[in-house]
């Protein structure tokens, strides 16, 4: 294989999109529509990615600062032509290129490297047949059905906008030839602008082939330039997730209400109910129930483990055959081992539980180590936090704690001990003995009167 330059262009303004962010960090699936692009770049394992940014575009480059990445500032969007002008000093002399839009999001790897594998020797282009073409360069055949020319939409006679085939702005062809052809474009036409589709003649006129090849997915060339393209290929980038989802054998009750941002990766009979949302990474084991409208981010979910509805799982470990919600919030840091049972309005921060410990119901249990066999009763809080530090609480093995109780910590509770209902904990409570801590005793006031309003 020849090497390969990819030239990425997303210096345009995007004013349609009416926002302060550059038109390509608005994201898909949560990721910038340009992560998209360079995502599909890398997959083509080029010698150079060279992107083409705009005006106030530093935010742009500092969002993929991480990537490797040849930077190039359009200051002035005067055509495509000129954006890849801007490129011309990095080119590889003995390299192909691929130029892509920076606001193609499902750009599709397949069908560049079609175009690839012709740019030793042509000039390829990739077109599509639209409906209502208004607006695009037009696809011009010779008689031999290789193209003759392209010419814009604002430049075309009648009949030349009957045509349906139009460019998608995805081309490849030689370095050798890009950079003299570049150097001879002119902005003599209706925009007045450097026409990047003005190389076609010329390529022509040299006797260089030109082909272009029909892409049938519209999407997969589809550029986005307003909030509504870009809910509608955020629409269709969650039905091809969950299209490929089900194809791999998970069930989605409906895949129409199911959202990625990120990625999914599901093992053997994986069961996802409704309106659940996906962020980051997250991995679900074989026989994993996700029940109706869950948002799960960054976790790992093993084998046989339910999560109930309406759970948040945030940067969460979760063992084996676990039962997780309803109405559970699993906050980052939080490690659950296998058999544990997490209930309703339960929040765990930064907090380990070992095999079969339960935490029921309506408990905030942060900054805590949690043993084998565990029961927390309901309403157990740990005082984590005394306003200016955090401490952690230790409950070792096979403890109980009563519920209502306040574990002040820093404090450990010993193996096998029992914390009576309504204590408050300051103290470490030692290994199998009951320990308790309320006011000494009951009492009843006889005659005593609730408060009343005080009438202003
Ligand atoms: C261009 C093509 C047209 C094609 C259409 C597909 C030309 C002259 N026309 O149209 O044949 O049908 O794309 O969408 O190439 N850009 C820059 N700098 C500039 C101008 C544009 O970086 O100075 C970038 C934009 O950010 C965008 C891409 O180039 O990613 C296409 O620009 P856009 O203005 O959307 O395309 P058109 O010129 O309308
Ligand atoms: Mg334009």
């Amino acid at each position: 294989m020849s090497k390969l330059n990819i030239v990425i262009l997303a210096a345009g303004k995007g004013t349609r999109m009416h926002s302060n962010k550059p038109k390509v960090l608005h994201e898909v699936g949560g990721k910038p529509i340009l992560a998209h692009v360079i995502d599909c770049a890398k997959a083509l394992n080029p010698q150079k990615i060279i992107v083409v940014y705009g005006y106030g575009g530093e935010i742009v480059r500092e969002a993929f600062a991480h990537e490797d990445i040849v930077w190039v500032n359009q200051a002035e969007q005067l055509g495509t032509g000129h954006a890849v002008q801007q490129a011309v000093p990095y080119l590889d002399a003995d390299a192909n290129t691929l130029i892509l839009l920076g606001d193609v999001p499902l750009v599709d790897a397949e069908a560049c490297i079609s175009l690839i594998e012709q740019a030793n020797n042509k000039l390829a282009i990739l077109s599509f047949n639209k409906a209502d073409p208004t607006g695009y360069g037009r696809i011009i055949r010779a008689a031999t059905g290789n193209v003759a020319t392209i010419v814009e939409h604002k430049d075309a006679r009648i009949s030349q906008q009957a045509i349906k085939e139009v460019n998608t702005g995805i081309m490849a062809m030689p370095n050798a030839h890009l950079t003299k052809w570049l150097a001879q474009l002119t902005n003599n036409n209706a925009q007045g602008e450097y026409y990047l589709t003005d190389i076609v003649e010329l390529a022509v006129q040299q006797g260089i082939a030109v082909v272009a090849e029909v892409t049938a997915d519209e999407w997969s060339v589809t550029g986005i330039n307003s909030k509504i393209d870009l809910a509608q290929i955020e629409r269709v980038y969650q039905s091809r997730t969950a299209q490929k989802l089900l194809q791999q054998g998970v069930t989605l009750k409906d895949p129409a209400r199911l959202d990625v941002r990120g990625t999914l990766i599901c093992g053997r009979d994986v069961e996802i109910d409704v309106n659940c949302l996906f962020e980051g990474n997250v991995t679900l084991g074989d026989n994993v129930k996700i029940a109706a409208n869950c948002v799960i981010k960054n976790a790992v979910i093993q084998a046989g483990t339910h999560i109930a509805p309406f759970t948040h799982i945030d940067d969460t470990q979760i063992g084996e055959n676990s039962r997780i919600g309803p109405y559970a919030r699993l906050r980052p840091g939080t490690t659950l081992a296998a058999d544990t049972h997490i209930g309703n309005f339960v929040e765990l921060k930064n907090t380990q539980v070992d095999i079969g410990s339960k935490i029921n119901h309506l408990s905030y249990v942060g900054d805590t180590t949690v043993g084998k066999n565990v029961n927390i009763g309901a309403g157990t809080i740990t005082c984590n936090y005394d306003g200016a530090n955090k401490f952690r609480t230790v409950i070792e093995d096979n403890a109980f704690i009563g519920s209502d109780s306040q574990l002040i910590a820093p404090v450990t509770i010993g193996k096998g001990a029992t914390i009576a209902a309504g204590s408050t904990i300051t103290k470490d409570a030692p290994a199998e003995q009951l320990t308790f801590c309320r006011a000494k005793e009951q009492k009843s006031i006889t005659g005593w009167k609730r408060p009343i309003k005080i009438k202003k």
